[in-house]
């Protein structure tokens, strides 16, 4: 069953389209003149719109625009009394799919309507595809207008071709990951793999024996050989991501194949050739890490080669609009939730706000929005942000700014308490259950994290 929307200001024409139409099983739904047809175009997905052309509020053409905005592969067809070629060739110019001219045959329009729906649902189908290929070969398109962005555009295309280490820097959810998928699938290095590992998600010689291989009997436990990501990711891309956790043995073992192109296996002395392009990100200041002496300086030469800093969302507030529709469009598809627009004044609300999360926040709002709300446009209810001012805060000399709008006699221990496990809980949800992630953002180490989960019984379905 299709669903169409028919505009016309004549009550008439739209009963007699009404009742053709339904003999195909189409549910139908009228609109009265531009501004009804906007208002139901906003609130519902149609797979065909059949529109007047000349109405007391508007024109055809207006249907079609507002149409083309909401929803891009929706057909539009023109029913005219003034068929004229040059209107004709307008309305097929600006994308409409067809048009039928009034007087009409019944039979005229149902094929019409039939051939717009299927074409609609061609284009979603489309949409679609390209969506999941891009996602698979993780070229989702890093997306943005501002100045910022376009730099870090321009930088990728530019290093794209060399072999050059990137160091690719921001803080969580800033887009890193996806940096370095772009960089890889613009180098010739393309069709080849691209490895990422996570630094922060292993111990010391685990990370060692995943990158670097072992040799059968290396150590208790290795039973047989194992290739390390370095000789798999051979001809491709390896992406050392949270690059600032390795511990100063694998260090000094990654500036070996940095500088000369080997590997040498765990458990072995044979030195093997391979040909890796390395890419980096850290959330962490390399640099300050140099000067503490927890990281080489002359591995920070060797990865910094090209730096590539990304900027938090909340200093690129401009691309906030883009990015939201954007994230409609793929969550909606991806979920199979109608595709809502977000209001005026809910947009207005998350360009003021400051995403410590930065895109990845975004991103979660969104579809939290999207599943939870039911009314036909997301509103700024819909997105419960954190006030800045609810945060927590120090102010000039030293003192949470919250403290003095609490009680003056609280049980200390069982309100720590409460708000250490709120703190872990929204942690893990921001890390969608990733606890390694989740320990990076609360600054714990992993055992830490795991102790306090067990502490208070918090239960992990994954990660
Ligand atoms: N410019 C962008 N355009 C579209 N989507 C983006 C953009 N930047 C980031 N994203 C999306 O935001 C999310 C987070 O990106 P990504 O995983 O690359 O961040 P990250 O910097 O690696 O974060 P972390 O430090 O937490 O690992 C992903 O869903 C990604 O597709
Ligand atoms: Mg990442």
């Amino acid at each position: 069953m299709s669903r169409i929307l028919i505009v016309d200001d004549e009550r008439n024409m739209r009963k007699i389209l009404a009742s053709n139409l339904a003999q195909d099983q189409h549910s139908v739904s009228e609109a009265a003149g531009v501004a009804e047809a906007r208002a139901c175009l906003a609130a519902n997905q149609f797979d065909a719109v059949i529109t007047d052309q000349k109405m007391p509020d508007g024109e055809g053409l207006d249907v079609l625009a507002c149409a083309r905005e909401l929803d891009p592969a929706l057909s539009v067809v023109f029913l005219t009394a003034f068929a004229t070629i040059e209107l004709a060739v307008e309305s097929m110019r600006q994308g409409a799919f067809d048009f039928v001219t009034k007087p009409f045959q019944p039979e005229v329009v149902r094929a019409t309507a039939r051939r717009a729906c299927e074409h609609t649902e061609l284009l979603r189908e489309n949409d679609l595809l390209k969506l999941t290929v891009d996602r698979l070969e993780g070229s989702a398109e890093i997306f943005g207008n501002g100045p910022a962005i376009l730099a870090v555009r321009e930088m990728i295309a530019r290093v794209a071709a060399t072999n050059v280490t990137v160091l690719i820097t921001g803080e969580t959810g800033t887009g890193k990951e996806l940096v370095a998928r772009a960089i890889h699938k613009s180098s010739p290095r393309a069709q080849k793999p691209f490895i990422p590992v996570n630094c922060a998600a292993f111990t010391e010689t685990l990370l060692e024996s995943e990158l670097f291989g072992h040799e059968k009997g290396a150590f208790t436990g290795a039973d047989r050989m194992r290739l390390g990501l370095f000789e798999a990711a051979h001809e491709g891309t390896l992406f050392l991501d949270e690059a600032g956790e390795m511990s100063p043995a694998t260090q000094a073992k990654l500036l070996r194949v940095l500088t000369d192109g080997k590997v040498v296996r765990v458990g072995s002395t044979k030195p093997r050739d391979v040909d890796v392009r390395v890419l980096v990100a850290t959330h962490r200041d390399l640099d300050e890490r140099v000067r503490q002496g927890t990281f080489r300086q002359d591995l920070y030469y060797r990865l910094a080669v090209v730096p590539i800093p990304l900027p938090p969302l909340r200093m690129r507030r401009e691309d906030i609009p883009g990015l939201c529709e954007l994230f409609c469009r793929e969550v909606s598809s991806d979920l199979k939730v109608p595709m809502r627009r977000i209001s005026t004044k809910a947009l207005e609300k998350l360009k003021r706000y400051d995403f410590p999360g930065n895109i990845r926040e975004l991103r979660n709002l969104i579809e939290r929005a999207l599943i939870l709300s039911v009314t036909p446009e997301i509103g700024p209810d819909d997105f419960p942000l954190a006030r800045a001012d609810e945060k927590a805060s120090l102010d000039g000399e030293g003192k949470l700014t919250w403290l003095a709008s609490m009680p003056e006699t609280v049980d200390l221990r069982n309100f720590l308490e409460q708000v250490e496990k709120g703190l872990i809980l929204r942690a893990l949800e921001a890390s969608d259950g990733v606890q390694a992630e989740a320990a990076r953002r609360l600054q714990l180490s992993r055992s830490d994290l795991a102790y306090k989960l067990a502490k208070y019984e918090i239960k992990m379905d994954r990660g």
